[in-house]
């Protein structure tokens, strides 16, 4: 068994080795970017953490976790695309950096990485493990599409709010998970266990994500507060909504496309809302929720604690989060 921190330097090697084309450098060269920027490697490492609990061995995990790891960097190039996002990871999006044009194709690219990537593991275990993977694809799709109809939408439940980020976020999480253990031979209960266990991990991770977007600092690699200026329908915005009187409920509604005010402006008046209601504590306790649901289900799986420690201690190091 290999510790979280191993696992990591393992991946990182797995991933540096992996050679793509110079040429056409505008399509090769956004990949290495934001392949090389360095995100949390997250979704690679609960796939390998899987694999490991049920076989004590992660190798033949290693590329469908760069497949994860490279899909998840494609839906970002999109991502920075439709949220016109500038700064990913604090450095220039590949969109900010190269052009729209290149970070759809780079993107595309990306994609097709991820599949050749993934038809890399076990023969006899591929169908499974690409039925899962194409669930999961067009499940972030989904969730995608549906951000995006909130932002035009006057008014969004928390129960649409919820599965839309299952969508988009969990079930990245969650197909990870579930392809790790599949890829260690776990049975098809335990399989489902962990996948649910991802999928409240991605609905904690996705709204500690809101929560950082409006109150966290410069570790987080994106400008605070682009949420707001989007106007996106997040658990803060949508509980704000729902506790407001009018006055407010206008403020909330309007001041993302206020011609006069500046950037900071917008910001700080949703903000001093938010504070008013209390909405970073309510997040914060539903981020507790959802952790602790998460925690509880590990336990549920039929294995030696020493299986799941490295499960348990990745739960644990996102619960306090900055970035
Ligand atoms: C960003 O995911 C997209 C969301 C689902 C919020 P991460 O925060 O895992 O991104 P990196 O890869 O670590 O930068
Ligand atoms: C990202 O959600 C989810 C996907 C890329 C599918 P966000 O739009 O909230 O992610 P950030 O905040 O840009 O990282
Ligand atoms: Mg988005
Ligand atoms: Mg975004
Ligand atoms: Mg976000």
């Amino acid at each position: 068994m290999q510790t979280n921190d191993q696992l990591l330097v393992h991946f990182e090697n797995y991933l540096a080795q992996l050679e793509l084309p110079s040429e056409p450098e505008l399509l090769y060269a956004p990949i290495d970017y934001s392949l090389a920027v360095g995100g949390k490697r997250l979704r690679p490492l609960l796939l390998l953490l899987a694999c490991q609990a049920f076989s004590g061995d992660c190798k033949p995990a290693l590329s469908a976790a760069a497949a994860v790891e490279v899909f998840h960097n494609f839906t970002l190039l999109h991502d920075d695309i439709m949220d016109h996002s500038a700064v990913r990871r604090g450095k220039p999006s590949v969109a900010a950096k190269w052009g729209e044009n290149v970070a759809i194709l780079s993107g595309d690219a990306m994609m097709i990485t991820a599949y050749r990537l993934l038809c890399e593991s076990p023969a006899h275990l591929l169908p499974q493990v690409l039925k899962v993977f194409n669930t999961m694809a067009m499940g972030v799709c989904e969730g995608q599409q549906y951000d995006m109809d909130f932002e035009n939408r006057q008014k969004v439940t928390v129960v649409e709010y919820m599965r839309m980020i299952e969508l988009k976020t969990s079930v990245l999480l969650a197909g990870a998970a579930m392809i790790g253990a599949q890829l260690g031979g776990a049975s098809e209960a335990d399989s489902r266990k962990l996948y649910k266990f991802a999928v409240e991990l991605g609905l904690a991770f996705q709204l500690q994500d809101d929560l950082l977007d409006s109150y966290g600092d410069e570790r987080l690699g994106k400008p605070i507060g682009g949420d707001i200026l989007e106007g996106k329908k997040t658990y803060l915005m949508i509980t704000a909504m729902s506790r407001a009187g009018e006055a407010d409920r206008e403020i909330l509604r309007s001041t993302h496309t206020d011609p006069v005010l500046t950037r900071e402006e917008k910001i700080a008046r949703v903000r001093e809302v938010y504070d008013r209601l209390e909405i970073p504590r309510l997040t914060e306790q539903q981020i507790s929720l959802r952790f602790e649901r998460a925690l509880a289900l590990l336990d549920t799986l039929n294995l030696e604690p020493a299986r799941t420690a490295g499960l348990k201690a990745f739960a644990e190091g996102l619960m306090n989060r900055k970035k």
